[in-house]
């Protein structure tokens, strides 16, 4: 499963991908906002930091205004990929952009039929929000089973990216159910690496070592 960080926040991704663990990243108009960055300037560094997609999202509602914007996200870098919303335009434009070769993540999925949609329309990636469906009374692991029964039905090429993900479980979950991606904020990646057992067993270790009067 590839893990792709869902920030602006440069600083966290350049730290994230020095682990060698970084597979893409995930921006939305709320993270750059909360940057506090020039949307243009953030999303060229962050293209420089990682080799992989790098989500940015346009924010016109028309067809035509969103070719617009892509048409300038997407010169910034060969790595960006155009984030749209899941609506009849969005997938318009999913459409046109993935036959001319651009990458596409749909975004704001909360129905295993609307994902069926953007698959048809070619999508590179699938966005359904676990935790904010979650949130609402819904089950969003439930949803990603759906949809992965539904692509592997049809052997859709549509990457299941699983995105709103709350906790490490929400982690969990998506890679038992066989999605390809999982965009978390930097909190969550980090909180994969810990285990209680692990802390106790390295200053057990340590102070074992310490006592040999050894050193490597
Ligand atoms: O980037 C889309 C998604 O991951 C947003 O998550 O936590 O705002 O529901 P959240």
């Amino acid at each position: 499963m590839k893990f792709f960080v869902d920030t602006a926040d440069t600083q966290e991704i350049a730290d994230l991908a020095e682990t060698g663990l970084l597979d893409g990243v995930t921006t939305n108009p709320s993270l750059i906002a909360k940057s506090g960055r020039d949307f243009m300037e953030v999303t060229r560094e962050i293209c420089g930091i990682v080799d992989g997609p790098v989500s940015a999202e346009v924010v016109a509602l028309d067809h035509a205004g969103m070719m617009r914007e892509a048409e300038i996200l997407r010169k910034i870098a060969d790595n960006v990929c155009i984030k749209v919303p899941l609506t009849v335009d969005g997938l318009k434009t999913c459409k046109k952009l993935t036959s001319d070769g651009t990458m596409v993540n749909v975004t704001l999925c909360f129905s295993a039929n609307q994902a069926l949609l953007a698959a048809k329309a070619g999508a590179t990636f699938i966005s359904p929000f676990v935790g904010r469906h979650d949130d609402n009374g819904f089950d969003g692991m439930a949803l990603i089973n759906d949809i992965r029964l539904i692509y592997d039905n049809y052997a859709f090429a549509t990457e299941i990216l699983v995105a709103s993900v709350r906790h490490p479980i929400h982690v969990l979950e998506s890679a038992k159910i066989g999605a390809d991606v999982a965009t978390m904020p930097p909190s969550v990646i980090r909180s994969l690496f810990k285990h209680v057992l692990t802390d106790k067993g390295i200053e057990g270790f340590l102070a074992d070592w310490a006592k040999t009067g050894q050193s490597i």
